[in-house]
């Protein structure tokens, strides 16, 4: 867990940005990786894996219901599973740390157990809306004991065997249809999801992988059916987890905004139900080649090269949304610094991320001298046309990684500097970011 002491930190603009770098391993990959392995029988081998806290409160979480996982060597973990089935009461509570995939996805686990876990968390998590799991979870018979507002702290009490459902997403939560379908691997009978916007599909790409009987079937409306059979064997694995399109996104965007760079980024997970980051970055008429591209593990993976871009303004389709939810906040920096309106809507989900993404890069980069108009459900940005913002101000990160990182590329394109107060959130997804920025400008 990252120390409770902020640590404050002053971004200014340095660049050209040059190099080539290869950012850590997919943060959602690196979760579900850890999950299946700890519930195959046998050994599993993790390469790539994101250490980051929040992909370290996962290991720690299984670790506590069974499981042994050990790390091996730089991003190289060993994991010996206990089974479907075979998870164990945890003697303490599980502390989750920032991170809501963690939770959201462990709570799906325990619930088709005959287990009982109390779920804790940071200030950050501990706003967040756990409701969304709780109702699915309560219709296959779990219990739940929640904070006012369905928060954490909250107990859940699994019961096994766990009835079936099929359940219809009444949000557009990859967490929320991945809990569905963990909870499923331990109930008898089939486990369906109904999916009318896709999101990101890792979990149901690794429960193929790891032997599961899931089936994914799209109707003529475009509504995704995913059904999953109980009472699964997952046979464990290799996995080499791809580089995350979310970390990529950061030196990407800070290439585009800086005069004269040239910045590569290699090993990125190009899953298309990620990559709308650099689709919409490309509609605003970035410079962005692809190489190298394969498959590894059973996701595509590429190699981007971002070159500095004169951006336009742009109206992004609220249907993009999931594939790029966790990019806005550096998108939006992209767009303060294009030439013209950048208009997004359909974003009531940013409100309830690590922070509200929202309101808090409305103000952030208002203060940084950005032309920002707040609505309900996203921002309206027009930009400087190229030219540097102002800078000179500090914003409030608000224990939120992707605001902290965003306003740290912010900075690239300031007159002065750019104040984080605290940068230390950073270390749940992208431990080496700072470093790797200050490598990429030479410093
Ligand atoms: C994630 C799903 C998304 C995303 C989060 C990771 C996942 O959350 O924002 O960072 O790994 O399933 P939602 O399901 O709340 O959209």
């Amino acid at each position: 867990m990252h120390s409770a002491q902020p640590r404050p930190a002053s971004f200014s603009p340095r660049g050209p940005l040059r190099g080539t770098i290869k950012v850590p391993g997919d943060k959602s990959i690196s979760h579900r990786s850890l999950m299946l392995s700890a519930l195959a029988i046998g050994e599993s081998r993790v390469a790539g894996l994101l250490e980051g806290e929040d992909v370290l409160s996962t290991a720690a979480a299984m670790r506590a219901m069974g499981a042994t996982i050990e790390r091996t060597g730089e991003g190289e973990w060993r994991i010996h599973g206990v089974g479907v089935g075979g998870l164990l009461q945890p003697q303490a509570a599980l502390d989750m740390g920032n991170s809501g995939t963690s939770t959201r996805l462990l709570m799906g686990l325990v619930a088709s157990h005959a287990i009982t876990a109390t779920f804790i968390g940071d200030a950050s998590l501990s706003k967040r809306p756990m409701g969304r799991v709780i109702d699915p979870l309560s219709l296959i018979g779990a219990e739940f004991n929640a904070s006012p507002g369905g928060r954490l702290p909250l107990m859940v009490r699994g019961i096994c065997p766990a009835v079936p459902i099929s359940y219809r997403l009444p949000v557009a939560s990859a967490q929320v249809k991945s809990a569905v379908l963990l909870a499923g691997l331990n109930t008898p009978g089939i486990t369906e999801v109904i999916e009318p916007v896709p999101t990101r599909d890792h979990s149901e790409r690794m429960l193929a992988g790891f032997g599961a009987d899931l089936t994914v079937e799209t109707d003529g409306d475009g509504v995704r059916h995913i059904r999953l059979v109980g009472e699964a064997e997952l046979k464990p694995q290799t996995i080499e987890v791809p580089g995350d399109p979310s970390s990529a996104a950061f030196p990407v965007v800070a290439a585009l905004i800086t005069p004269g760079s040239e910045v590569t980024v290699t090993h990125v997970g190009m899953n298309p139900t990620r990559t709308g980051i650099f689709k919409m970055l490309e509609a605003m008429g970035a410079d962005l080649t692809y190489s190298n591209e394969r498959i590894v593990g059973g996701e595509p993976v590429a190699d981007i090269t971002a070159r500095h871009s004169n951006l336009t303004g742009i109206e992004v389709p609220p249907d993009v949304a999931p594939s790029m939810i966790d990019e806005f906040p550096v998108f939006f920096v992209a767009a303060s610094v294009a030439q013209g309106r950048t208009v997004t809507s359909g974003l009531d989900e940013l409100r309830v991320k690590e922070s509200d993404r929202l309101a808090l890069m409305a103000a952030g980069l208002t203060v940084i001298g950005a032309k920002v108009e707040e609505r309900e459900d996203g921002l309206v940005i027009d930009g400087s046309g190229g030219e540097p913002l102002e800078g000179a101000a500090t914003v409030a990160s608000a224990l939120d990684h992707r605001i902290a990182m965003s306003f740290a590329v912010a900075g690239q394109h300031c007159y002065h500097a750019v104040s984080v107060d605290d940068v230390s959130p950073i270390a749940t997804s992208f431990p080496t970011f700072e470093a790797m920025m200050a490598g990429l400008a030479g410093a």
